[in-house]
């Protein structure tokens, strides 16, 4: 087999959904239909937003998982590709390319429509993952790969990722529709974080998990991990080795909520990696890394939350760029 990964200078593998988002196209007019009739497609799925903000970046980022064998997932991996995502451990599988309706309130506030079940993105099977995907220095992995669809699948990612001394980052992304069961949902979260170097949620992944008591359910299950709070508009935290930083939000009007969280994790994703931080090292205990890598995620997060469309506003990613560049130097 060919050799992936940290030999092929792969900085972040981005695990997980890959799907097409259908986001209404036009207004609905008189309000008389309680949706569009007209969608625009968009590349979307936690995972590939992530790979394709970081490869925006100029960080090399992979995505991994499953896309129907049909036209959609066909133009999953030529749109990844075209965004320079490595696409070596995009799975093509016999099902439907998974999809969602996203319809918007007047605030931004995102409402999904999943067409996911039996979809590709909840296929992937234990028999599809190789070592070669665990061997990027970075994997990212959220709370809804441990749904029962995925799970032997992601544990044997897991084992792959720790098998090669990577370094586990968890996005919670408490989805709590897409399961059946919410004690499953939890106990399935607690041992996804247990084995995680980073775990970044926001307070509505935080309340889903543990209500009002997020500190507690960190301190209790990713007690050697590194925690990344964000709250919207009110600023993010990151608590660790490096002790405590935080970051204002610079507040921008919300047109599309999602994404915004995406793009805020590859900021900080690659703040990391630009500064070969990793855990243990001296770059993972300073906290003026850790400043910078909420204030980088807040400028790609305000972007992303300003537009329609998870990766839409990010584009022009210049000021972003320097900010990086900066963090070279320390
Ligand atoms: N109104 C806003 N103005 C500027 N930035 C924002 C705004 N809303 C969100 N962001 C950016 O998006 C980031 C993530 O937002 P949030 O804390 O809501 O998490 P999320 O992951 O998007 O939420 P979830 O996955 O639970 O839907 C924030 O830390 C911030 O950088
Ligand atoms: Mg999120």
């Amino acid at each position: 087999m060919e050799h992936r990964g940290v030999e092929s200078g792969i900085d972040v593998a981005c695990f997980g959904e890959l799907l097409w988002d259908f986001y209404e196209a036009e207004s609905k007019g008189d309000g008389k239909e309680p949706i569009a009739r007209q969608f625009r497609r968009e590349l979307g799925g936690a995972s590939a937003n992530v790979a394709v903000t970081l490869a925006r970046l100029g960080v090399k980022s992979a995505a991994i998982g499953g896309v129907g064998n049909d036209k959609l997932g066909a133009a999953i991996e030529s749109a990844l590709t075209a965004e320079g995502v490595d696409v070596e451990h995009v799975v093509r599988l016999a099902a439907p390319t998974g999809i969602t309706f996203v319809t918007h309130s007047a605030t931004g506030d995102a409402s999904f429509i999943p067409y996911r079940g039996g979809t590709a993105d909840q296929k992937l099977g234990e028999g599809d993952i190789t070592a070669a995907m665990g061997k990027a220095p970075f994997t990212l992995v959220s709370s809804t790969s441990m749904m029962a669809s995925t799970r032997a699948a992601t544990e044997k990612l897991l084992a792959a990722v720790e098998k090669a001394k990577g370094t586990l980052i968890v996005d919670l992304n408490v989805r709590a529709h897409l399961w059946p069961d919410s004690d499953e949902m939890r106990s399935a979260t607690k041992a996804l974080v247990a084995r995680a170097a980073l775990v970044k949620g926001s307070e509505r992944d935080f309340n889903a998990l543990a209500g009002k008591r997020g500190m507690s359910w960190l301190e209790e299950n990713a007690k050697q991990a590194t925690w990344i709070l964000t709250r919207g508009e009110n600023g993010a935290a990151a608590v660790g080795a490096h002790g405590q930083a935080t970051a204002p939000t610079k507040r921008v009007r919300c047109i599309d909520r999602s994404g915004g969280g995406d793009a805020f994790v590859a900021g900080l994703l690659a703040v990391l990696v630009k500064a070969g931080a990793k855990p243990g090292g001296a770059e993972w205990k300073d906290a003026k890394l850790w400043t910078r890598a909420l204030e980088v995620g807040h400028l790609l997060g305000a972007k992303a939350v300003a537009a329609l469309g998870a990766t839409t506003g990010l584009t022009r990613l210049d000021d972003v760029k320097s900010r990086l560049s900066a963090s070279k130097k320390g």
